[in-house]
């Protein structure tokens, strides 16, 4: 009995065994190395640049191609992966690898047809235009080409842009990380693409265009990107009435920026029981606001970060503030608020790490101690 009892636990294991070397095998059977052309697209790709230390601003970069090696499987190579099942490249991920030189309208990585993600941000591409060329990505559902500092792209987005059907994410952002104090915008993007992207892109839920040249008023059609979750727009050249209702259809909306245009008027909005995005940081800093702050804004609980930074709204701190529980930002600094303030009311929010309320018309009531600020 005991013999048998032993035998059948052999006969499990060895079955067990078994099961997962079939299941091993059929994976590999799948599994496919890097093809050879799409290897020496890459390392063309590698060496129509230098390696410059300069040309990435984030501290912890480094050349990634340097394991780039033309005897080994590219699938294994930094920044690169393959689909498991046709091995063809799908991720190309060179963030912050101290590229520098241009991005040639033939650059060999127009070739990489199958690619699903791309990150050229943080690097130098010595103001290269965005070639057109990259509307052939059709598979493309990322794409970042942010720019840190001022190694920007140049000159105006191609219209093709807006052949990427399947992206959810892109940036575009120029000065991401380092603002200097007099930034240029060097990115142009037409109205007109913006329409046939959001056409063809419906499916976008981020969306960072800082530092890109729309010129035109707030672009409403924007709301028609019904998965938007996170739209920075800052300093754009946009203008005009904020159409906030029709973003606030945006149910899923949880990052807004609009810092650097010029608004004017931050509109009411009709009071209804429909309820409001769960929007988690809102930039409205040097939008030439004017005004008080709608209540609208007490209206989303969800609020961590608030920046009405250099405007010039007015009237009273109102109290609702303090039903914004999660706040942990709140900067209102240089605007024309006025009124008596109660200190105590700011420790109700346990979670605010940073206040700015300097450069206002307000007095600190501290247990019946004027202080003006
Ligand atoms: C099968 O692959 C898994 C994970 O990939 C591994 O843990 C396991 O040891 C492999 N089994 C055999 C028999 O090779
Ligand atoms: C960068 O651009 C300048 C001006 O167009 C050019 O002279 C220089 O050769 C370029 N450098 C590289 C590495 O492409
Ligand atoms: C295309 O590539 C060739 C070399 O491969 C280069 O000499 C030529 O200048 C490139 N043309 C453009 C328009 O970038
Ligand atoms: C949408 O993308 C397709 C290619 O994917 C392109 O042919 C078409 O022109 C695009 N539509 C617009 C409005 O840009
Ligand atoms: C946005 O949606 C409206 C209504 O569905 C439609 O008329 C309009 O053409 C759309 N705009 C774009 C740019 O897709
Ligand atoms: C804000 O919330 C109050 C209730 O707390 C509600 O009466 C009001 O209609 C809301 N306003 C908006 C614009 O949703
Ligand atoms: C919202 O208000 C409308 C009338 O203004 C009403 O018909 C609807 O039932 C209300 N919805 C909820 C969820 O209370």
């Amino acid at each position: 009995m005991a013999l048998h009892l032993f035998s059948l636990s052999l006969f499990l294991l060895y079955s067990l065994f078994s099961l997962t070397t079939i299941a091993n095998c059929s994976t590999s059977l799948h599994y496919h190395a890097c093809h050879q052309h799409e290897s020496r697209v890459l390392l063309q790709f590698k060496q129509s640049f230098m390696i410059s230390e300069y040309a990435s601003y984030d501290p912890l970069s480094h050349p990634k191609t340097t394991s780039w090696i033309p005897t080994t499987d590219c699938c294994s190579w930094h920044g690169i992966q393959c689909d498991e099942l046709t091995g063809h490249v799908i991720v190309v991920d060179l963030r912050s690898i101290q590229l520098y030189g241009s991005l040639d309208a033939n650059s060999s990585l127009f070739s990489l047809v199958h690619l699903q993600h791309l990150d050229l941000s943080d690097n130098d591409f010595n103001h290269s235009q965005i070639p057109s060329r990259i509307g052939e990505f059709s598979q493309l559902r990322y794409l970042n080409l942010a720019q840190y500092g001022e190694n920007t792209f140049f000159g105006e987005v191609p219209p093709q842009l807006s052949h990427l059907r399947n992206l959810l994410f892109l940036d575009l952002r120029s000065y991401h990380e380092y603002i200097p104090p007099n930034p240029i915008n060097k990115l142009q993007l037409k109205i007109s693409s913006i329409r046939s992207l959001i056409q063809n892109a419906t499916g976008l839920e981020t969306l960072y265009l800082n530092f890109v040249t729309i010129s035109s008023s707030i672009p409403d059609m924007l709301t028609n990107l019904t998965s938007l979750q996170k739209l920075a727009l800052f300093r754009c050249g946009l203008y005009g009435e904020f159409p906030i209702e029709k973003f606030f259809k945006l149910k899923m909306l949880n990052v807004l920026g609009l810092s650097g245009n010029k608004l004017s008027l931050l509109p009411g909005i009709s009071s209804s029981n429909e309820t409001l995005p769960p929007i988690q940081e809102l930039g409205l800093r040097s939008c030439n606001l004017h005004g008080e702050i709608p209540s609208w804004i007490m209206n989303l609980t969800n609020l961590a970060y608030l920046d009405l930074d250099y405007n010039n709204l007015q009237g009273q701190i109102p109290h609702s503030f303090f039903k914004l529980l999660n706040l942990e930002i709140l900067s209102l600094n240089s605007n024309s608020f006025q009124g008596q303030i109660e200190l105590d009311m700011f420790l109700k929010l346990k979670r605010l790490t940073w206040l700015d309320l300097s450069a206002n018309k307000l007095t600190l009531l501290n247990e019946k101690v004027l202080i003006p600020i």
